[in-house]
């Protein structure tokens, strides 16, 4: 009976929080995008992935093996700039089905944009983002960058894991 990570990550911070997840529960971590593990072999999981304009990365990966994940407990975190709220709830629904976001229990992580590490694409886009949205602070945190990475903001994830391994062990 046995849970593992599954998780996708542009500039590493969701992959960040993977490795923190792993090395406080011990589960094992694969990047879902590299195709080095099968979903389907576990009892449950910790799905992450970052919202990378208005949408989760993972959301084609997660779709194309749902069939095989439907039946068990899921954990998934998504990691972004905006707080938990509407507009996130709003752009995690969009992404996944109404379906596929029921079955899972969700957790908001706030994340990191370091403006020199972006590529030429991610830079631009993002300056002139910035610049016209309406809401001021949100504009300046996608022009200037932001650090909200909190190794305690897991505690929630490391509780869920516990709480389902003891049942899954119980079972
Ligand atoms: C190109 C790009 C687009 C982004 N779009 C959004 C967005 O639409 N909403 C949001 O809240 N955060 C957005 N962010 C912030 C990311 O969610 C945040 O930087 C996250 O930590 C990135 O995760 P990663 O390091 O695992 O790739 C964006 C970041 C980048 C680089």
């Amino acid at each position: 009976m046995k849970g593992a990570i599954f998780y996708s990550s542009k500039y590493g911070s969701t992959e960040q929080y993977a490795n923190w997840i792993a090395e406080a529960t011990g589960l094992p971590v694969f990047d879902a995008i590299e195709g080095n593990g099968d979903p389907s072999r576990y009892d449950f999981l910790v799905l992450g992935s970052p919202i990378i304009y208005f949408r989760l990365i993972i959301r084609k990966w997660l779709k194309e093996h749902w069939a095989g994940i439907a039946q068990k407990p899921v954990l998934f975190y998504s990691v972004s700039g905006a707080l938990a709220g509407k507009k996130l709830d709003g752009w995690i629904s969009k992404s996944l089905s109404q379906d596929i976001v029921s079955k899972m229990h969700v957790v908001n992580l706030g994340g990191r944009q370091i403006p020199g590490e972006l590529n030429l694409f991610d830079g631009i886009m993002l300056k002139v983002a910035g610049l016209f949205n309406p809401d001021r602070e949100a504009g300046k945190q996608e022009s200037k960058g932001f650090d909200l990475m909190d190794k305690d903001s897991i505690e929630p994830i490391l509780q869920w894991v516990r709480q389902i391994s003891n049942k899954v062990e119980v079972a």
